[in-house]
C-alpha cells in the first residue's frame, strides 16, 4: 500500500516558536557520560535548530535555556552552563549581524556573573536592528517572575488601570508576537514556568526525543502536527 508522505506547507508556518529544551543530563547519562556532555551537545542543537528556523523563515525563536530556578543545581554545572552561553555569544555575534539576527533575553540577566550579562548587553545593543529573526533566550527567567516585575514597574510609573496591550509593554516579550508553537522535549508534560502570559493561545507539541538528538527532521514533524490543529482563538472555526 502507497502511504503519502505528509509534507511541510512553507506558507502556513508559525510566526513564533518557543522551545522548551530538556533532557540534555539524561542524554548524556544514557550514553555513560557526565551531564556537562549533555549540556554542550545541546548547544549543538541550539545552533543547528536556530538556522533551521531562520532557513524557513521563522520569524521569532524562543529558547528556555536557564531558568530562575535552575540556580539550585550544583555550582559547578550552573559555571559550565554560563561558560557555555558566553563561549555561544562571543562566536556567533558575528553571525547574528551577518545574518540579520536580533537577539534577545528574557530574565534577569543582571544576576549573571559580570562577564556573562556584559557579553548580552553588549549583543543586545549590536543587533537591535536586526530583523531577518528574533533569537529571544529566557535566561535567570521565570514567568510568574515576569507578571510580578510587569505589575510593580507599572504601580512604579503610577499606572492604575492597565489594558491588555499596556500590561505587555512591562513584559520582557514587549513588541514580540506570542508563540504559536510551544516544543517540549524530553517526554515532560508541563510548561515549567515559561511564557505564562504569552502561552495563553499557543499550541503545544510534546516529544519524548531528548534535546540533544533533536533535529531538523523531528522539526518539521512537530511543524506538520501544528499545521493539522485548528487554531480558534475561543472563536468558532469551519474545520
Ligand atoms: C535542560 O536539560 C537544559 C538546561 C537546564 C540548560 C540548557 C542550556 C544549554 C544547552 C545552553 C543553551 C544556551 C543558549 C544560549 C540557548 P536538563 O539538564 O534539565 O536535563 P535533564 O532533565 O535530563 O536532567
Amino acid at each position: 500500500m502507497f502511504i503519502k508522505k505528509e509534507e511541510l506547507n512553507l506558507n502556513t508556518l508559525p510566526k513564533h516558536i518557543a522551545f522548551i529544551i530538556d533532557g540534555n543530563g539524561r542524554w548524556a547519562k544514557k550514553r555513560g557520560m557526565p551531564r556537562s556532555f549533555g549540556h554542550k551537545m545541546g548547544m549543538q542543537t541550539v545552533k543547528k535548530i536556530v538556522t533551521d528556523c531562520y532557513d524557513l523563515g521563522i520569524k521569532v525563536v524562543s529558547i528556555f535555556a536557564f531558568s530562575a530556578e535552575n540556580w539550585k543545581r550544583p555550582k559547578k554545572e550552573v559555571d559550565y552552563l554560563f561558560n557555555l552561553f558566553y563561549e555561544y555569544l562571543t562566536k556567533n555575534k558575528s553571525l547574528f549581524l551577518e545574518k540579520n539576527i536580533q537577539f534577545r533575553v528574557m530574565g534577569d540577566y543582571t544576576k549573571l556573573p559580570k562577564d556573562l550579562s556584559d557579553e548580552i548587553e553588549s549583543v543586545i545593543n549590536l543587533t537591535k536592528n536586526n530583523s531577518k529573526l528574533i533569537l529571544n533566550i529566557g535566561i535567570n527567567y521565570g514567568g510568574q517572575d515576569e507578571i510580578l516585575r510587569a505589575v510593580n514597574l507599572a504601580i512604579k510609573d503610577g499606572k492604575e488601570l492597565l489594558t491588555k496591550e499596556d500590561f505587555e509593554n512591562y513584559l520582557f516579550t514587549k513588541n514580540l508576537s506570542n508563540p504559536d508553537l510551544i516544543i517540549r522535549t524530553s517526554g515532560e508534560e508541563r510548561l515549567s514556568n515559561f511564557m505564562l502570559w504569552q502561552c495563553a493561545y499557543s499550541e503545544l507539541y510534546f516529544t519524548k526525543t531528548y534535546w540533544p538528538s533533536f533535529n531538523k527532521k523531528q522539526l518539521e514533524k512537530a511543524l506538520i502536527n501544528y499545521q493539522k490543529r485548528n487554531r480558534k482563538f475561543g472563536a468558532i472555526k469551519e474545520e
